[in-house]
């Protein structure tokens, strides 16, 4: 059975003393993670350490990053490379966020080389995709994920694409409080699924865990958690709360 995760992105936000404080929250805040399911903070870089320690031997709980190099080692002041993450014990980062994309002018073929160093490495990627509020008004969405899983996944082998979640977050539900509804999530969860399908095959698309991101809160989770392909959330704003995020954790089916 695929996993139903809960992944908070905090993004660039709270100082050390605030993260140390939202961690004494969670953990003073009962949830109930039953055995297939997940939670996972991907934190800013500087604060690994931190949830390392907080986090890290809890049942069912990863911490992750939320971006790593292209490259391996080397002279690029100011990056973070896959084997940093690995020798710090970080089991997980998230590739590929519409924020990278957008402001950092990702491509589909770079998300591919940084998909290939943590696949070598033996770390996890969440693969986030989605699409901008013009394609979704041109109701050509479907081809641009499409394109966006071919060009970034498609030369893996299926071994490999079983160590990838994938985050559908289209862009116009990111921090702006409009959620897609919980049919357009399905639509689109299922089309990634049988997109994978074709490729690698049905036993492989069944088993990868599909996250939904944008504007998931404490009030729409389980909904939107309730469709059959939608395995969980990648939640930005709601994970800075720990109220919110846990009552996120406990929509998880
Ligand atoms: P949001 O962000 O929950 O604040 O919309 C989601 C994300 O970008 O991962």
């Amino acid at each position: 059975m695929r996993k139903q995760i809960a992944a908070a992105n905090w993004k660039m936000n709270l100082t050390y003393q605030q993260a140390e404080k939202l961690f004494d929250e969670l953990l003073a805040t009962p949830h109930q993670l039953k055995q297939d399911q997940l939670a996972i903070f991907a934190v800013p870089f500087p604060y690994l350490q931190l949830a390392n320690e907080r986090m890290s031997g809890r049942a069912n709980v990863m911490v992750a990053a939320q971006n790593c190099s292209n490259k391996r080692s080397g002279a690029y002041t100011g990056e973070v490379s896959v084997e940093m993450l690995n020798s710090m014990n970080i089991p997980c980062v998230i590739i590929g966020h519409s924020e990278r994309r957008e402001y950092f002018n990702e491509s589909n073929q770079l998300l591919a080389e940084k998909i290939d160093i943590c696949l070598e490495t033996g770390i996890q990627p969440i693969f986030c995709c989605g699409e901008p509020l013009d394609i979704r008004e041109a109701g050509t969405q479907n081809v641009f994920v499409g394109k966006q899983l071919e060009e970034s996944l498609f030369h893996l082998s299926a071994e490999q694409l079983q160590h990838i979640v994938i985050a559908y977050e289209p862009i116009w539900a990111i921090g702006t409080g409009k959620t897609a509804s919980a049919d357009q999530a399905q639509e689109m969860h299922a089309f990634i699924r049988s997109h994978l399908s074709a490729k690698f095959g049905d036993s492989i698309a069944e088993n990868i865990s599909i996250l939904y991101g944008g504007s998931v809160k404490g009030n729409n989770a389980a909904e939107l958690f309730s469709r059959r392909d939608v395995d969980g959330g990648l939640v930005g704003g709601a994970s800075l709360d720990a109220a919110e995020f846990v009552k996120i954790i406990n929509a998880l089916k």
